[in-house]
């Protein structure tokens, strides 16, 4: 059968043709952006699940198929072969790094790991008990202040300053991050070091102490690498449609990116890891093994399996396969052999994927309901999960900014409404009100 080109709408006796738009994996969509000049009727989405608001070649997800590429690359094969700094060069610039520009890459993430001198007084000004995502996303907003050349809200002119801004981006993430743990814990800041890679330079500057350096096993530094790589992008979710939305109006990729963080702090977003933890912890403190738990979710009487589900995979999230398996080299080098939790979310998974309520609704572990696993096996307390997930992300957010910067056709994203308030009434003076 051949793709129709266009759709034809009826509405009001009259008949509108629609174009219809193919992506490179066959995916379509109605084009209605004339629906409104030509027929005078907004289309109505609400929370967005069928509306495309973009065109973007960074990530493709199937999520009936469970598939995730970046960049055309299976998800699989990049966790297995490439590294999160690598992900993130192709995340950014569409293409793997040559030997030449990941070098290249490396060089800039080095020279931009410290944070200057007022940069680490600004963190360390915040209360001690300040949440981390709070921390983060008024440093990341200051970074525009530290660096204003590259954040002149002039599309054309931050672009060429593109390299320098992403490397900052992705290089002092990580370093911010580190510095609120280290305050929030009243610990003196560690330095980055230049000879070591980027998430063994995150766990020294998290964990090293002047009297004791913290070198990580290979093991536990390759499983934060794959947490860090399998969140490095996932198409237009909350938090990236706020980068978007954000950068449409041609914000600077700093504040972007702030507001980004601040999106992914709510808890239906970034925040369902920690609630993984907190549902395995209650369980475990109500001495149950998990069945009464999973037998008060179907009932709809209790609080939902938390890492199961997702709004676009209808079928094993392929980030939590990758991620479970990581996860058990980490705790074998870590000494982790008996783990409650651990026990707990076994058995959660295993009587979940057995159940026709969980199967009969395509209810499978998201990537989730492993990643706060690894995030506590590795010592990361859990105001910090969201934080970690920030990390990952960065370099989908500096893609996305970049797609949306470079966009000659730009348009400011501005939705419209269905507005049910009140109709015109006439001003009450004060006198006669109440
Ligand atoms: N436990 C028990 N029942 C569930 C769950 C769950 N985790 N998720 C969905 N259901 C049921 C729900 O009650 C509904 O049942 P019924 O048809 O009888 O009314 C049915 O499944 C469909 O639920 P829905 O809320 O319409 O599904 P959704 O696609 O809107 O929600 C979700 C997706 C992720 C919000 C949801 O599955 C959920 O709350 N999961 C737990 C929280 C979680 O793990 N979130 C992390 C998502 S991954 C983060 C990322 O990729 O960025």
């Amino acid at each position: 059968m051949s793709n129709p080109v266009s759709a034809t709408l009826r509405f009001d006796n009259k008949d509108y043709k629609l174009p219809v738009l193919t992506g490179s994996e066959g995916e379509r969509a109605i084009d209605i952006s004339k629906l409104r000049t030509e027929s005078g009727a907004i289309t109505y989405d609400d929370g967005f699940g069928n509306t495309g608001s973009c065109q973007s070649a960074i990530t493709f997800i199937d999520g009936e198929a469970g598939i995730l590429r970046y960049r055309g690359y299976p998800i699989d094969q990049l966790a297995e072969k490439s590294s999160f700094v690598e992900t993130a060069y192709l995340v950014i610039y569409g293409e793997l790094p040559t030997p030449d520009q990941r070098r290249d890459f490396s060089r800039r993430l080095s020279a931009h790991s410290r944070l200057r001198e007022g940069m680490l007084r600004f963190i360390q000004n915040f209360p001690r008990d300040s949440h981390p995502m709070a921390v983060l996303s008024a440093t990341f907003n200051a970074l525009g202040a530290y660096y204003p050349h590259l954040a002149s809200n002039n599309h054309q002119s931050d672009l060429e300053h593109f390299d320098e801004a992403a490397a900052i981006a992705i290089s002092k993430v990580r370093t911010i991050a580190a510095h609120t743990y280290r305050v929030n814990n009243g610990l003196p800041f560690n330095y980055p070091r230049p000879n070591f890679g980027y998430c063994e330079n995150f766990l020294h500057l998290m964990f090293s102490e002047p009297y004791n350096e913290y070198v990580p096993t290979a093991e536990v530094a390759s499983a934060l690498n794959l947490f860090l790589l399998l969140h490095a992008d996932h198409e237009q979710n909350c938090s990236t449609s706020t980068v978007r939305m954000v950068a449409s109006a041609g914000a600077n990729l700093f504040a972007s990116i702030s507001a980004g963080v601040n999106a992914l702090w709510g808890p239906l977003h970034g925040g369902a890891n920690m609630a993984v933890i907190e549902m395995l912890q209650s369980i475990h403190d109500e001495g149950d093994d998990g069945t009464k738990f999973i037998a008060a979710a179907k009932a709809g009487k209790g609080e939902r399996l938390m890492g199961f589900g997702h709004r676009v995979y209808k079928n094993y999230d392929p980030r939590a396969k990758i991620i479970k398996a990581s996860f058990y080299k980490a705790l074998g080098s870590l000494g982790i052999k008996d783990d409650p939790l651990l026990n707990i979310a076994m058995k959660l998974e295993e009587v979940a994927l057995n159940d026709d309520y969980f199967v009969s609704r395509k209810l499978y572990p998201n990537v989730d309901f492993y990643s706060g696993l690894i995030m506590r096996a590795l010592g990361i307390p859990l105001n910090m999960f969201t934080v970690m997930f920030a990390i990952g992300r960065m370099p989908g957010w500096i893609a996305q900014w970049r797609e949306v910067a470079q966009n000659p056709k730009l348009k400011i994203y501005r939705p419209r409404q269905i507005y049910v308030g009140a109709p015109k009434r006439d001003f009450v003076p004060m006198e006669r009100r109440g």
